[in-house]
């Protein structure tokens, strides 16, 4: 599950095919510098783009984003108004960009509650670069990875109730392929930057096995040289699927 080697990190490192990315901290970063939140959330749209270009000079063939969780929802009005207009402004504003640099996008979360101009630019979005072989971008957007696994729960119900599937065919295969990243594969690792170390509801089944890698800045701040960081540091990790280390060879 590893890329060839690529310009800007260490020529040794292997590359993670997924990387996940809890892009935390634009609000203490904007606090620090006693600048409205919203400054930090708009500084956090430019470390993306950064960061989507350094993914992809890096190889990295799957970057997921996580933009907005299922809980965020808890946030005030405002704050939320601010992100569901930078999601606007990012789709609007780069989407030719990504497509002309072969990036495909993709898009997880529930839509139902998106307004709707939301939903037809993330349709929009998806169509467009659906041919695309670069990078896969995958935007988390309105996620929860609990709210994930318990609609593939219902819609195994619904197959066991309709005599489609049996109870004792349910096993982790019916659960991954009815997830939305049914075609993606699991992250190899996963940065969360601002200094927290928790998962916060971030693609909880499909992390069992990811490397962690917390990074003590804020998201504003992201840049290549983090993204180099972080990758050197997943090289260094023994990465075992619960098997053991072989021993070498005398
Ligand atoms: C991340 O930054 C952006 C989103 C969660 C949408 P935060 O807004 O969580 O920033 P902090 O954690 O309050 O600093
Ligand atoms: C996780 O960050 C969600 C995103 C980065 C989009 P939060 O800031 O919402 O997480 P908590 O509340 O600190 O756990
Ligand atoms: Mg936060």
């Amino acid at each position: 599950m590893h890329a060839p080697p690529t310009e800007g990190v260490d020529a040794s490192v292997r590359v993670p095919v997924h990387v996940g990315i809890i892009m935390d901290g634009n609000g203490r970063w904007a606090t620090a510098r006693h600048l409205p939140r919203a400054e930090g959330h708009r500084r956090g749209v430019e470390a993306l783009r950064r960061c989507v270009r350094a993914a992809r000079e890096l190889g990295i063939r799957f970057l997921t984003v996580y933009s907005f969780s299922s809980e965020n929802w808890s946030r005030p009005a405002a704050e939320i108004a601010e992100l569901m207009g930078l999601l606007r402004f990012f789709i609007r504003n780069d989407l030719a960009e990504l497509h002309a640099s072969n990036v495909r996008v993709r898009v997880i979360g529930e839509r139902a509650n998106l307004s709707a101009d939301i939903v037809s630019l993330l349709n929009e979005a998806e169509a467009m670069t659906r041919a695309n072989s670069g990078l896969t971008l995958v935007v988390a957007f309105n996620y929860g990875g609990r709210q994930e696994i318990a609609a593939a729960a219902a819609a195994i119900a619904a197959d066991v109730a309709a005599g489609r599937m049996k109870p004792e065919d349910v096993d982790v295969d019916a659960i991954s392929t009815r997830l939305q990243t049914t075609d993606i594969p699991d992250p190899d690792l996963i940065i969360r930057t601002s200094g927290e170390q928790r998962l916060s509801n971030f693609l909880l089944w499909q992390s069992a096995y990811a490397e962690f890698v917390f990074l003590p800045l804020n998201w504003p701040d992201f840049d290549k040289a983090s993204l180099c960081g972080a990758l050197e540091e997943f090289a260094r990790r023994e990465r075992r699927f619960g098997g053991v280390t072989p021993c070498p060879v005398p």
